[in-house]
């Protein structure tokens, strides 16, 4: 396996890994790939301020969210098509993506134990609702009794979206070998309760959740204010890695809206076109405490399992360290609104 030193490497060798359809459907938007384009174009309108004069010899990556203490103040985001990219995908990322202790947030469809057994970091349950409320009590149930330590439930995926660059390429694929039956549909894998989620199913799931619990796809301030009502714990914002509304706000600049919405009174976690750890420290000083990654981990973890995932962690934290010490910041902690601006370039 060739040793990759930079992300860049890692990125440039994920799609001749891969059959097209599994490239298209991890790297995909929705629709026009507008809301896609758009995470990355907003991080890349904002500049870090370069500052001097600071000793920067010691660099502290470590942060509190929800109780937890993290080494660092990123985590892995809840991924489909694990098992496509690598075998046991899913697995291998849980063990790969959490060493040396940061978070990781496992995927509502691998298995639950396997996940939290290999992870020496703790573990964050993603859960689309795909049942009803006694076929979610019950899963839930199991998901706390594994061991997961919080628990998110993704929202913003009310139906499914059309995702083109997805579409075709299943379709290119489908000239080759006829697609798989669909699925049954039944307890447990029945879209049709994803397109029901209320505030008041919400409260349901809050009485039945006992660790941490926050809505993942909040991107408004009237939305991030039901969920501090729903007495939630944290607020996840995100637009599905571009995935689901086409021609949505960027999460970075849906940040500091629900930000000042929440007002400090619970932790925000955010995603969304995050690679570099300049990405990093824009998300926390425009009011995120930790960011979350998706994509990057999929190229690891395409590369080499659980150590390609690992090796994204390592990068991450090295590139954060550096990018800090160059701002002028010593603390995750104490990265403020002024480590930022806005350009217009
Ligand atoms: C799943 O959450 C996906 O975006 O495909």
């Amino acid at each position: 396996m060739e040793k990759f030193i930079t992300l860049g490497q890692y990125e440039a060798a994920f799609p001749s890994s891969l059959r097209p359809e599994v490239y298209a459907y991890v790297t995909g938007g929705s629709a026009s790939g507008l809301s896609l384009r758009r995470n990355r174009a907003a991080l890349e309108r904002i500049v870090i301020e370069q500052r001097v004069g600071m000793d920067v010899r010691d660099i502290d990556l470590t942060t509190e969210f929800i109780g937890m203490d993290l080494p660092t103040p990123f985590a892995l985001c809840p991924m489909g098509g694990m098992p496509l990219v690598w075998p046991q995908g899913d697995v291998e990322m849980a063990r790969g993506a959490t060493m040396g202790g940061l978070l990781g947030v496992a995927n509502s469809g691998g298995p639950l134990a396997e996940r939290v057994a290999v992870a020496s970091g703790p573990l964050m349950f993603q859960l689309y609702n795909y049942g009803d409320r006694d076929w979610a009590r019950s899963r839930l149930e199991e998901v706390q009794e594994a061991g997961y330590k919080a628990v998110t439930l993704t929202v913003d995926t009310g139906v499914p979206s059309r995702r083109d660059t997805h579409l075709e390429a299943l379709q290119a694929a489908a000239r080759d070998q006829p697609p798989p039956p669909p699925r049954p549909v039944g307890p447990g894998n029945d879209p049709t309760y994803l397109s029901m989620i209320t505030w008041d199913y919400v409260r349901f799931l809050r009485e039945v959740i006992k660790v941490p619990f926050g809505l993942k796809g909040i991107m408004h301030p009237d939305d991030a204010r039901m969920c501090l009502e729903c007495g939630l714990d944290f607020i996840w914002i995100s637009n599905h890695g571009g995935r689901q509304l086409d021609s949505a706000r960027a999460t970075i600049d849906a940040l500091p809206r629900v930000a000042a919405a929440v007002g400090g009174r619970a932790p925000i976690i955010i995603d969304g076109g995050f690679r570099r750890g300049t990405d990093i420290i824009k998300g926390l000083a425009l009011g995120a405490t930790i960011v979350a990654i998706g994509r990057p981990y999929m190229w690891g973890l395409a590369h080499a399992g659980a150590e390609g995932a690992e090796a994204i962690s390592k990068l991450l934290e090295a590139e954060l360290r550096v990018d800090m010490a160059l701002a002028g910041l010593t603390s995750v902690r104490g990265i403020t609104r002024e480590a930022v601006d806005y350009v217009d370039y």
